[in-house]
């Protein structure tokens, strides 16, 4: 259990059951799902992954590819756009409103205006967003302009989340990262001249070379920026990450702060956001205004909307059918260019699974309904999981039961690690639950 040392690995719930039992032979359900049309109608989004970075952060476990020509980015972009045209013409997505739209990464600002402006009509040729309550757009500070930006907000951008991590520039450095501290300024300014319904900031509570002095000044100057929300992940080291492999190969130079040191630094800046008007909206969120932000994206996909991926090793859920796209660029384009689904892995979960995945997903933004769990599953979640209610009360991570279980501060700072307990299998393998890429955060 990762209580103390950061150790390679990583144990963040993105989803049920866990990625490692996702098989090739669970492709043709997913195939089915497509073909079959979705009978419940839940909402529907789309993601596209956008897999180019700048430089490779070190403690980054996504499928990114950096150094590409810009030829390799236009022919990424047309091979999007196909798989959007052969994933629309299924009768599952076929007449459908979008209801949520998400370009994430590796890193979508990477494009130029004009490679978005094209990516953009190419898309449109299937799935028109005017009707979405919301289109996200992850950017890294330093790639962007003025201009990428108003080009942004005229392709109906709605939520731009920036991902700023730190505000001290040694350890953004230290930590691989292509920006720097002015850089998170200058685009700010655009930012907010430009005006967007909603903006977030990404920080990493734990980056190589943090102190809880140089934690404190990022916090700080974070509230100055008044962002629509902040979103602070603990630092993991997933395998797949350079800081993971050079300390399994002895090489490290430093080390990340423990688990509890983490969770006392998110615990502090929770405090202090709270305290200059922020609510908390999830173990990893807050919100400025609540009546004003919506987490469309996560709160849809978290109660089991369709969601049709798109994109290198994207992710997807269709019907109630688990997907993930070919991970690895060559076998990718190959499919979508040959004219395939480059669907590779699939899962088929039972009623009783997804009831988990809405169960644990839904407590990491720190309370479930269970009447609503009940009606949609037929199962009640308190008398199937008794014991490890009683249990997570007993240790100080309930705060109240009843018909809305809602969890204490410290559940809420500790509940990747709690979530398990809910699994069919109890697993405390952490390193089993989260593949080596995800493409979907918060
Ligand atoms: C796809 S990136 C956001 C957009 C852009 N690529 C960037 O980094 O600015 C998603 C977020 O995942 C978080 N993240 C990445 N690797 C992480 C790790 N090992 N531990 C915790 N959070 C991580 C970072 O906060 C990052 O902003
Ligand atoms: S954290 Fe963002 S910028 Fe860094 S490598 Fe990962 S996706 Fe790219």
């Amino acid at each position: 259990m990762p209580t103390s040392d950061t150790e390679p690995g990583s144990y963040f719930v993105s989803n049920y059951p866990p990625f490692d039992s996702w098989t090739q032979a669970g492709v043709a359900d997913a195939q089915a799902a497509f073909d079959q049309g979705s009978p419940q109608n839940p909402p529907l989004g789309l993601y596209l992954h956008i897999p180019f970075c700048r430089k490779r952060c070190k403690f980054c476990y996504f499928r990114v590819y950096t150094d590409m020509p810009a030829s390799d980015v236009e022919r990424y972009s047309k091979a999007l756009v196909a798989e959007a045209m052969l994933v629309a013409a299924k009768p599952a997505i076929a007449g459908r409103r979008l209801s949520y739209v998400y370009f994430g990464g590796g890193t979508p600002s990477f494009l130029s205006v004009r490679q978005l402006e094209r990516l953009v009509e190419g898309l449109h040729e299937s799935f028109g967003w005017e009707h979405a309550k919301e289109v996200t757009f992850e950017c890294e500070p330093g790639t962007l302009s003025e201009p990428k930006l108003r080009a942004l907000k005229a392709l109906g951008v709605t939520r731009l989340s920036l991902g700023v991590e730190n505000f001290d520039d040694a350890i953004l450095s230290e930590n691989g990262r292509a920006h720097l501290s002015a850089e998170i300024m200058k685009s700010w300014e655009w930012i907010q001249s430009i005006g967007f319904s909603n903006t977030n900031v990404d920080l990493i509570a734990g980056m190589v070379g943090e102190t809880t002095e140089s934690w404190h000044r990022t916090v700080e100057r974070t509230l100055s920026l008044q962002a629509d929300s902040v979103t602070i992940y603990q630092m993991e080291l997933p395998l797949n990450t350079v800081y993971a492999k050079d300390l399994l190969q002895g090489t490290a130079q430093s080390s990340v702060a423990d688990w509890q040191t983490k969770r006392s630094w998110v615990d502090w800046a929770f405090s202090r956001f709270i305290e200059a008007g922020y609510s908390i909206s999830s173990a990893y969120t807050l919100v400025r205004d609540p009546t004003k932000v919506a987490f469309q994206y996560r709160d849809m996909l978290w109660q089991g909307s369709d969601l049709a991926a798109l994109g290198v090793a994207s992710f997807g859920h269709m019907s109630g059918v688990h997907y993930q796209n070919a991970s690895h660029w060559d076998e990718y384009l190959a499919a979508v260019e040959g004219g395939v689904f480059p669907i590779t892995r699939g899962l088929k979960p039972s009623q009783k699974q997804l009831l988990i995945r809405e169960l644990v997903l839904g407590l990491k933004k720190g309370s479930v309904n269970i009447d609503r769990l009940e009606k949609k599953f037929g199962i009640n979640p308190m008398q199937q999981w008794a014991s490890q209610w009683m249990a997570l009360q007993t240790e100080g991570y309930i705060e109240s039961l009843g018909r809305c279980p809602t969890l204490s501060r410290r559940g809420l700072l500790e509940v990747d690690r709690l979530l398990p307990r809910f699994f069919e299998t109890a697993s405390t393998s952490f390193e089993s639950l989260t593949p080596n890429e995800l493409s979907v955060g918060e």
